[in-house]
């Protein structure tokens, strides 16, 4: 998948520049050419000796060659290359990147570049928590850059804790997956994520605990595997953009069916992750409601619709339709009347018994259960171990 590919590697000063070297030597493993460029302050971690001997290519860092004045074009690089890697990507870097500060040799080749560009940021917890690097970032993404996120944390609804480079190994595995044929390349998939809120009066609601853990680990499962996912989602805490989302953000039950049902034609898969409310109060007072003594209030509830289930009765024979149940007891014989009744080809069935399992955990167990009879069941691994598990599985059935 990277055999042949030529890929520009930028190096910026950060600690992590050291891994620079196992990345080079990952990537020419899998046959690809690097061509390394670095800045000024990538020079005091890493020499460029180093770079040179493991990349058989003389490093390029300046405008002009120090030896006989000869000029280095970026332009050339930015046409040559297949994809631009920049790893470690410092917040001075990504900062000037964002804000196209042409200043050194790599960011003008970074600016000339015409191949996509992955960027794998290097920083203290602090300094990539800052609203600064986190809106460089975005401007980052909304220009069609990938972000290889941060070692640690993706699915934390806070930024805690994250800054460390990204494993070498895990960027070449996502760079695989980015060049690599799947059966995702070119699909469109839908995923619900998150809890619906009901409104009851202009301050209060009905809701749920859902993260949109699950379902976000899913979009970025579909997205590293090619496809692009329309991610409509309940109000959430969590934020992942990638060029391949198209985020729709909706509050209640009926927001959702109405965006499911209209976009769902236009996929192959849908998956249904959201943690939708049932019910809704059947009249949204406009006024604050107030208590009045001690009587007790009784709300009247009105069913929502089953988005599940009307896209199940909307199906082409060459849609996947994927639902989810979080069950507490009879778990395996209730998922398999949901599927049944919503006309679902696949169920993920969680059961609220299994430590680890639910709302609010970064890890989750599961098992798959297809129309087709087939059950499979899954250690307890993180939300996004799980994750691709069930796209590899939806992928072997589109
Ligand atoms: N679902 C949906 N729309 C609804 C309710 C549920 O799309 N109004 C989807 C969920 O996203 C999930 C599946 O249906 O994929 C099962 O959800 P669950 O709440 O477990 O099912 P219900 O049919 O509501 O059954 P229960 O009586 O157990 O709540």
């Amino acid at each position: 998948m990277l055999k042949g590919k030529k890929i520009v590697l930028g190096i910026t000063g950060s600690i992590a520049a050291y891994k620079a070297a196992y990345l080079i030597r990952a990537l020419i493993k899998k046959g690809a050419e690097v061509q390394v460029v670095i800045t000024p302050a990538g020079k005091e971690f890493i020499t460029p000796t180093t770079l040179s001997a493991l990349t058989n290519k003389p490093v390029v860092s300046h405008f002009f060659s120090t030896d006989d004045g000869s000029w280095h074009s970026h332009v050339d690089l930015g046409l040559w290359a297949d994809c631009m890697v920049v790893a470690p990507a410092t917040a001075a870097s990504i900062g000037k990147m964002a804000h196209g500060i042409a200043d050194n040799m790599l960011i003008t080749t970074y600016l000339a570049m015409k191949a996509p560009v992955f960027i794998a940021p290097a920083m203290d917890a602090d300094m990539y928590a800052h609203p600064s690097t986190q809106r460089n970032l975005e401007l980052l993404k909304s220009y069609g850059n990938h972000i290889i996120e941060p070692a640690t944390g993706f699915l934390a609804s806070t930024l805690e804790g994250k800054g460390r480079m990204e494993e070498p190994d895990e960027i070449v595995r996502q760079l695989e997956l980015f060049f690599s044929e799947t059966p995702f390349s070119k699909k469109k998939i839908l995923i619900t994520v998150g809890p619906t809120y009901e409104k009851l009066d202009p301050v209060r609601f009905l809701g749920n605990h859902s993260s949109g853990k699950m379902g976000f680990a899913l979009a970025k499962a579909c997205v590293m595997r090619g496809a692009s996912v329309i991610l409509i989602a309940g109000p959430v805490a969590m934020h992942y953009s990638h060029p391949l989302i198209e985020r729709i953000d909706v509050e209640s039950a009926e927001e959702m069916y109405d965006a499911a049902v209209s976009r769902f034609p236009e996929t192959a898969v849908a998956i249904l992750c959201a943690a939708v409310a049932d019910f809704r109060p059947a009249q949204v007072a406009t006024e604050k409601i107030k208590r009045d003594g001690d009587r007790p209030l009784n709300i009247e509830l009105v069913a929502n619709p089953d988005i599940a289930a009307a896209l199940g009765r909307q199906k082409r024979s060459d849609q996947l339709l994927v639902g989810f149940a979080l069950e507490t007891d009879h778990a395996e014989a209730n998922a398999q009347e949901k599927l049944r009744k919503k006309n679902l080809d696949l169920i993920v069935l969680n059961s609220l018994k299994d430590e680890g399992a639910g709302f609010k955990t970064d890890t989750n167990k599961i098992t798959l259960i297809a129309a087709s009879g087939e059950k499979k069941e899954f250690p307890l691994k993180s939300k996004q171990e799980v994750a691709n598990d069930i796209i590899e599985e939806i992928g072997k059935r589109i």
